[in-house]
């Protein structure tokens, strides 16, 4: 008994920002975010927009790939760092719009790493006959994230001027607001009788000393109360993030994750087919493409259209791939990624 990937699906909510856009409202530029992320656009949802619905477009669009309608589905995992609602998450919202019942959900947080450690849980799952078609979703909506009173501009519904203070507000944020976007992405985890396919092995960390790297300094219970006004009048909602450190962290445990993985499945770099990588900046990853020595057609990346959706990301990038015909069956690909927490590791799946 294995588990498979069977349908992949994904969503990119309406709006489709630019550099220049974001260039309006804050002092940053095309050339920089280019230049340092790789990022060109991104999408961001509509104001009425929450994170399961995202989450339910990508996971129709995988239900029906796979074949199977949401009443096959018997486990739901919502991987998200920006639930609909800090109580009680997104899951039971997604499995609601799904029009299912009585069919256990987790919401699991794990921020960028979100897939990979929910690919262990789904994978777990079948091996255990806990769950026949399990979904797992990774979904996210940042923009709540983005304290702008811009969004008029951002969303491209007005072309007023933007005045000083409201400029010097944004661009407080800028090391981080042009980092992300909006999206989501669903795969259905299915039994199969084929011992030599599916998920073959995961490797997950987790370091809390690491924990101050990536995190949001507001709302919890650490605060009395949960939430209070001053946190947003200083900006404390928006996540920090030591950038310069996280990106060290990057180039050397995501790499070493891969090479720990094969070496204890007796496999090396020249048997992975495609290398599917967290999409936080096109940089971290070229330089792991660089330490890996792989060529370009065995890794895939796609952060220049859509920023970094963060548990978005590898379904999303895994669902393109397919697409593209990056992924043929007995392909060996690996997963790997490393997000707040800090949480990190790959995966090795044989499609
Ligand atoms: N536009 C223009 N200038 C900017 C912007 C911007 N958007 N953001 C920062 N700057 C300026 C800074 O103010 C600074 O100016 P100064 O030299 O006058 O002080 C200068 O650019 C350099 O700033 P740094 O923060 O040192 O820039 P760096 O080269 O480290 O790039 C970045 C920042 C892109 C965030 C990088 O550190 C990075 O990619 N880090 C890892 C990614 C990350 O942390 N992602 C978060 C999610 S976690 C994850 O997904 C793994």
């Amino acid at each position: 008994m294995s588990s498979m990937i069977t349908g992949t699906g994904i969503h990119l909510p309406g709006n489709r920002v630019d550099n220049e856009r974001l260039s309006r409202i804050m002092d940053t530029s095309h050339e920089w975010i280019v230049q340092r992320t790789g990022i060109e656009t991104r999408y961001f949802a509509d104001p009425d927009e929450a994170t399961s619905d995202l989450a339910l477009q990508a996971s129709i669009r995988a239900l029906e790939d796979a074949g199977l309608s949401p009443n096959d589905v018997d486990y739901i995992i919502m991987a998200t760092m920006t639930p609909d609602y800090y109580l009680p998450g997104a899951g039971p919202y997604l499995q609601r719009k799904l029009g299912i019942q009585n069919v256990p959900c987790l919401d699991i947080r794990q921020q960028c790493a979100g897939f990979i450690f929910g690919a262990q849980l789904a994978d777990s799952l079948v091996r255990t006959h806990q769950a026949r078609n399990v979904l797992l979703v990774g979904a996210e909506v940042h923009s709540c994230l983005m304290s702008w009173d811009s969004w008029d501009i951002v969303l491209g519904h007005s072309d007023r001027a933007v005045d000083e203070e409201e400029k010097e507000w944004n661009t407080r944020f800028r090391d981080r607001t042009v980092l992300f976007g909006d999206g989501a992405g669903a795969c259905i985890f299915s039994e199969s009788e084929d011992n030599g396919r599916g998920v073959m092995d995961t490797l997950l960390f987790t370091d809390g000393e690491l924990s101050d790297r990536i995190w949001a300094n507001a709302g919890g219970s650490a605060f009395r109360p949960f939430f209070n006004p001053s946190m947003t009048e200083k900006g404390d909602t928006v996540p920090m993030i030591r950038g310069r450190e996280v990106f060290r962290l990057a180039v050397t445990l995501m790499p070493d994750a891969v090479i720990k993985l094969l070496e204890r499945n007796r496999l090396t770099l020249d048997d992975v087919d495609l290398l599917v990588m967290h999409q936080a900046n096109l940089r971290i990853n070229e330089a792991i493409q660089q330490r890996l020595n792989l060529p370009d057609e065995r890794v895939f990346n796609n952060i220049q259209r859509y920023g970094n959706t963060t548990a978005a990301t590898i379904p999303i990038a895994f669902h393109e791939a397919r697409i593209d015909g990056r992924v043929k069956p007995g392909s060996l690909v690996c997963f790997v990624a490393l997000g707040s927490g800090l949480h990190w590791g790959a995966v090795l799946y044989r499609a």
